[in-house]
């Protein structure tokens, strides 16, 4: 049976790529080639590895370069170096970048056998085992609120909440969808010491617009036809405590302008009444447009811009908050675990650090969605298998390499192949192509 482990060789040689994988299959391992380091990290990126065999000398980057680069980016695999040019330098330089050992070619498959054996046990070479995916430090996780985090971003964002929670100046949370604008809202307000008083939630992109100034202001009886008694707005209701105005950037032209009045005054008018009424609320608004640039363009207005934004607040998209991912990904667990009577639903490192990887467009939504239905799935632990593939293999689009077609289509092929267990007549079957062809391609 195939061990689980996947081992990633690199070398610009092909005979040394086909030997070196000859003898790891022999041993029942899964293995990946790359002839050149750019193939090989773009292999690291989608592909859980858990040995890398790397060539030292290669044209282009070479692989002391790789060894840096997966020190770096994937400290947990253990590195062997291979070289045909053994000195003290070499070794030195290779064991200094984070390599456990080195094989000097050519070598036995026995020689080889004991290397690969050593590397998994962390046993040779100066270094000690390479350190687990995550950190202790890592690991901590700080609740406030509801919001939790464990990155610099996640800590500056507190402090602000903390220095605004008590204070009725107004507050405008920008960001894009799913980075925890409503949450933010919410803690601002049950933080603070108008906690006892009410906290309105109003979407302003979910009223019909000709409903907006009733829905906010309220109206007296026989303001318009169909107002048969009078009607406190969502203002008056908040009175004392907090109103958030969700989706501000889709309020129309004239809501924009009483809004601005209200802001100013203080005070509120019904429609269809004569007398303002004195209010005493906090306004806080939350938008995934660029607020800024509506202003610019002249769809919203700038005097009520500065009104909304007196203390800015920018929420950070997930991929640019890295460290907030795990504390998010052991609260979910822990929130669906219980939800779905899978308390004790565990996850491994290696699942963990795919979750870690991906660039998250729907930021901490999209991440709260994923752990839930891998819940629903799961027995009783959740490892890379029960990951969506969308999720593995997704490619980077930040410095992106551009590539050749064929290397993409290479990509394309091991994808396939790492997703059918290696199993090539699977994989032929799926890319409609014959296995000679696939095997062409592949070298
Ligand atoms: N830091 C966080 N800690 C815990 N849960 C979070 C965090 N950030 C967001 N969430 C959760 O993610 C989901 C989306 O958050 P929220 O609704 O506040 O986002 P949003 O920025 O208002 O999104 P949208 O612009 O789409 O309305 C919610 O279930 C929320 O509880
Ligand atoms: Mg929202």
């Amino acid at each position: 049976m195939l061990k689980k482990e996947n081992i990633l060789i690199v070398d610009d040689n092909y005979d040394m790529l086909e030997l070196l994988q000859r003898n790891l299959k022999a041993q029942n391992f899964h293995t990946y080639k790359a002839s050149s380091v750019m193939e090989a990290i773009d292999i690291l990126k989608v592909v859980a590895i858990d040995l890398l065999i790397t060539d030292l000398q290669m044209p282009g980057l070479n692989g002391i370069e790789l060894i840096k680069f997966a020190e770096e980016h994937f400290p947990e695999i253990p590195k062997l170096v291979i070289t045909g040019f053994p000195s003290v330098d070499t070794a030195v330089n290779a064991v200094k970048s984070g390599a456990l050992d080195y094989l000097v070619k050519p070598f036995t498959s026995e020689e080889l056998k004991k290397a690969v054996q050593n590397s998994f046990e962390g046993k040779i070479g100066t270094k000690k085992k390479s350190a687990p995916a995550l950190l202790d430090s890592d690991k901590k996780i700080t609740n406030y609120a509801g919001i939790v985090g464990n990155s610099e971003q996640f800590e500056n964002l507190i402090d602000v909440i903390q220095r605004v929670k008590n204070n009725k100046a107004t507050v405008l949370i920008q960001g894009e969808s799913g980075t925890g604008k409503e949450l933010i809202a919410r803690a601002i307000h049950f933080k603070g010491s108008f906690a006892s008083s009410p906290f309105v939630a109003v979407n302003c992109g979910g009223i019909p617009e000709n409903l907006m100034e009733s829905e906010l202001f309220g109206y007296e009886k026989g303001a318009f036809t169909g107002a048969n008694e009078t009607k406190m707005g969502l203002f008056q209701a908040a009175n004392g405590g907090t109103i958030f105005l969700d989706e501000i950037g889709t309020a129309p032209l004239a809501v924009q302008t009483r809004l601005l009045r209200v802001l100013q005054e203080k005070e509120v008018t019904m429609i269809g009444s004569q007398k303002a009424q004195k209010i005493d609320v906090r306004v806080i608004s939350a938008t995934n447009n660029d607020l800024y640039e509506m202003v610019q363009k002249g769809s919203f207005r700038e005097d009520l811009y500065y009104r909304l934004n007196v203390v800015g607040i920018e929420t950070k998209p997930l991929r640019e908050r890295k460290n907030d991912i795990y504390p998010l990904i052991a609260t979910f667990m822990k929130k669906y675990g219980i939800e779905y009577g899978k308390p004790n639903c565990t996850i491994s490192d290696k699942a963990v650090e795919i979750l870690v990887r991906h660039s998250w467009p729907g930021n901490v939504r999209e991440l709260e969605n994923i752990i839930q239905r891998m819940i629903i799935m799961c027995d009783l632990a959740i490892d890379i298998v029960d990951i969506p593939d969308y999720l593995k293999y997704q490619q980077p689009t930040e410095g992106e390499v551009l590539k050749p077609l064929k290397d993409i289509e290479k990509d394309h092929i091991l994808k396939v192949l790492h997703a059918v267990g290696d199993n090539k007549t699977k994989a032929a079957e799926i890319l409609q192509i014959d296995r000679k062809t696939l095997r062409q391609k592949l070298l």
